[in-house]
């Protein structure tokens, strides 16, 4: 799949600026403050139906502005083409997602047509910020390539939410006797089970496979001294090996671990068992010892970590998803190079011709003559970005 052309009118500081990309690699370079992350963003918006950044669309809105509308053409594998636009209006507070011209109902349903990876600065929280930033950023991966995990997962999320407002409830006006709580609380801890080993499953098969691929990428950038490892830690089963799931096993520790905890979820009017707690942690091994990447690693290390992960991701995406129609999916790769290496940049360079269609984006026009050595002429575009609007460049 590729984004044939952008359009955005009133989206943070650009007034009304069309783009027409490259379906390979588009360099997108300018001053800070000028728009290349906005310019992103937008494309987000488009494939997820939401930011990547998690901006409201509020914030999207140009200061003094009451609307804005993003809207772009993919074109997919079968050449065949779709225009996707995204309008908000403050005035309203609506939103709506149209697809040839039809407005969406369910924008989940929507969710995984058009795959889309994305690197961003922010995603050093990956590697030092808590469990909940690691599960989501794989539980976005997964979504992406199975419908029936993203709807698993609502599901669970519909549950534990329930299960909490009933704890909470309990916990503000103390209205139910123990033995009636235990009757509320019951046929939501068989749901919660139910759903929460189905969710356990995936990321268990998840982590299994995509370990092979965060090999490949991570020796392909800094050769055999390192090795990366991702241990998925699901809440009710902390020394759990990756790739020896025994749905009995599970299913009983997460009952027993329920009924162990239950005292401390009434008494913090919670939900504190389940995978809405689980974990993944990364080590690295290097020089035969292993090391916590969260608490050991250096700048450079940490952003390696994430580069090799982004790569894999799309990969994985791209295995996943390549009988369909919908093509290889798109990479935004914010300030991909900064923190990184000379040697490392190098080698990530070289591995760009191999993905399909990559936005870039840099302060350092330097780096230029760099991709210019691994692409062809007309595989390459750039796009001056000033102050929102653009100056095509090649
Ligand atoms: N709603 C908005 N309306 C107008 N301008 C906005 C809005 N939201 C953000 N901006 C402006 O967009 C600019 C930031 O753009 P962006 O983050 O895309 O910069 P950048 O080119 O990626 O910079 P850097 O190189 O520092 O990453 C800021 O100057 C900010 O004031
Ligand atoms: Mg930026």
């Amino acid at each position: 799949m590729t984004l044939e052309n952008l359009l955005l009118v009133n989206f943070k500081n650009y007034k009304d600026s069309s783009f027409n990309f490259n379906s390979r690699f588009n360099f997108i370079y300018g001053d800070n403050g000028n728009g290349k992350t906005n310019l992103l963003e937008a494309i987000s918006m488009l494939c997820y139906t939401k930011s990547f950044l998690q901006s409201s669309e509020i914030e999207c809105v140009k200061y003094g502005e009451s609307e804005f509308e993003v809207s772009g053409s993919f074109r997919n594998s079968l050449n065949s083409s779709q225009k996707v636009a995204y309008r908000y209006s403050a005035d309203e507070n609506r939103k709506s997602v149209s697809v040839n011209n039809e407005v969406l109902g369910r924008l989940s349903s929507f969710f995984g047509e058009l795959p889309l990876v994305v690197l961003a600065p922010g995603d050093l929280k990956l590697t030092q910020g808590t469990p909940g930033d690691r599960r989501r950023n794989f539980d976005i991966i997964i979504s992406l390539m199975s419908h029936l995990y993203f709807d698993d997962l609502k599901n669970y999320t519909r549950i534990v939410k329930q299960k909490n407002s009933l704890l909470r409830d309990n916990l503000l006006t103390k209205k139910y006797s123990n033995s009636k709580l235990i009757d509320l609380v019951e046929p939501w801890n068989t749901e919660l089970i139910d759903a929460g080993i189905k969710l356990i499953q995936r990321r268990a098969g998840f982590t299994t496979e995509f370990q092979e691929y965060m090999n490949i990428n991570f020796h392909d950038i800094v050769g055999d001294r390192y090795q990366p490892i991702i241990s998925y830690k699901p809440d009710i089963y902390e020394g759990f090996n990756n790739g020896t799931f025994d749905v009995i096993n599970i299913r009983n520790r997460f009952e027993n671990k329920i009924t162990e905890f239950y005292p401390l979820e009434v008494k913090r009017g919670m939900s504190l068992v389940g995978p809405h707690r689980d974990n993944y942690v990364f080590t690295m091994l290097k020089n035969g010892n292993s090391f916590d990447v969260r608490t050991f690693a250096s700048q450079g290390e940490h952003k390696t970590f994430i580069v090799a992960l982004k790569f894999s991701e799309y990969e994985y995406l791209k295995n996943k998803t390549e009988s369909e129609y919908k093509g290889e999916p798109i990479l935004l790769l914010d300030d991909l190079y900064s923190e990184l290496d000379r040697s490392r940049k190098e080698k990530i360079t070289n591995l760009l011709p191999k993905l399909n269609q990559v936005f870039l984006t840099t302060t350092d026009t330097g780096y230029l003559e760099l991709l210019k050595q691994n692409f062809k002429e007309d595989e390459l575009s750039s796009f001056n970005i000033i102050n929102g609007t653009q100056k095509a460049a090649g």
